[in-house]
């Protein structure tokens, strides 16, 4: 199967005022049609950069990224790769450019000058599609901030794309919005089968994910199933990446002989693990 995104020894260097500065230093990877692949690593680490050239928002100064079979350099190719490769922001108040949900979420057809009825068409189908119908009409402004993150999501769905990008889309919401956002996000992946990069600097959430890539200084340090990454507790902590209790309690036990399933996240799956040890031994 061919991947969908490829990344082939790219680089991305920013000029600032004070000089050029590296983001990415040869990157290479594939992600493949369908998958769900996390990608964490402490600020600065090139994260958002790395999205970034995954919808054409930025072009890369070295090397090539492939979106689709389509380089992202070549500006013909750029609208197609937006639409097929949608990506939510980390602020959902930066995001909302209409005046009512339902408006908000034409907003990308809009602007790629779909036919009216067909516009509504769609707007109609994601709103139900995502239970948002009911929201129609109202402020989005009004909304909670999951809420508004998942009106953001729609406006990226309504474009039929192949990809959802988000970019710390969590960070801002309480822990509500959050489960909300990321249960949108995984029944996308799971049922309609869009492929989900989701940036995180939550290990909670990068652990549902099929593989997670972990960026360090520019370069990927790990790229690997999700379990594999979890259980290197030590190395993550010493980058500032700070496992969930439960996993890293868990990971200590496991160092000290005690077999434990994995994936262990949260604290009651610790304690079910624990539990069905004792009842082994
Ligand atoms: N617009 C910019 N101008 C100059 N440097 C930037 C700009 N945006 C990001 N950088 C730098 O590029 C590096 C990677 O940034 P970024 O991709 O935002 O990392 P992350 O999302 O992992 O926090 C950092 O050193 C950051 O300071
Ligand atoms: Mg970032």
């Amino acid at each position: 199967m061919e991947p969908f995104i490829t990344a082939c020894n790219v680089f991305y260097q920013y000029e600032s005022p004070s000089g050029p500065v590296s983001a990415l230093k040869g990157i290479d990877l594939s992600i493949y049609s369908g998958e769900h692949v996390a990608i964490i690593g402490p600020n600065g680490s090139g994260k958002s950069t790395l999205l970034k050239l995954f919808n054409a928002l930025l072009e890369p100064t070295g090397g090539e990224v492939r979106v689709g079979g389509r380089d992202t350099s070549d500006p013909q190719n750029t609208w197609e790769i937006r639409q097929e490769c949608g990506m939510v922001f980390q602020n959902p108040d930066n995001q909302i450019v209409a005046t009512t949900v339902e408006e908000d979420v034409a907003f990308g057809l809009e602007n790629l000058s779909f036919p009216a009825p067909e516009i509504k068409k769609r707007v109609n189908e994601v709103l139900q599609a995502m239970d948002l119908d009911h929201w129609a009409h109202h402020a989005p402004h009004l909304l909670s901030g999951g809420q508004k993150q998942r009106v953001a999501i729609a406006g990226v769905i309504a474009m039929r794309p192949r990809c959802l990008l988000l970019d710390e889309a969590t960070s801002l919401l309480d822990r509500r919005g959050k489960a909300e956002v990321i249960d949108t996000a995984l029944k996308l992946n799971r049922l309609d089968n869009i492929t989900l990069v989701n940036v995180t600097h939550f290990l909670e959430e990068a652990a549902l994910a099929d593989r997670v890539i972990v960026l360090y200084n520019g370069e990927i340090a790990i790229d690997a199933p999700a379990q594999q990454v979890l259980s290197r507790g030590t190395w993550l902590k010493e980058r500032g990446l700070d496992l969930p209790p439960a996993a890293s309690l868990a990971n200590r036990l496991r160092e000290g002989g005690i077999p434990l399933s994995f994936p262990i996240i949260t604290m009651e799956q610790l304690v079910d693990s624990i539990c069905s040890w004792k009842q082994m031994a």
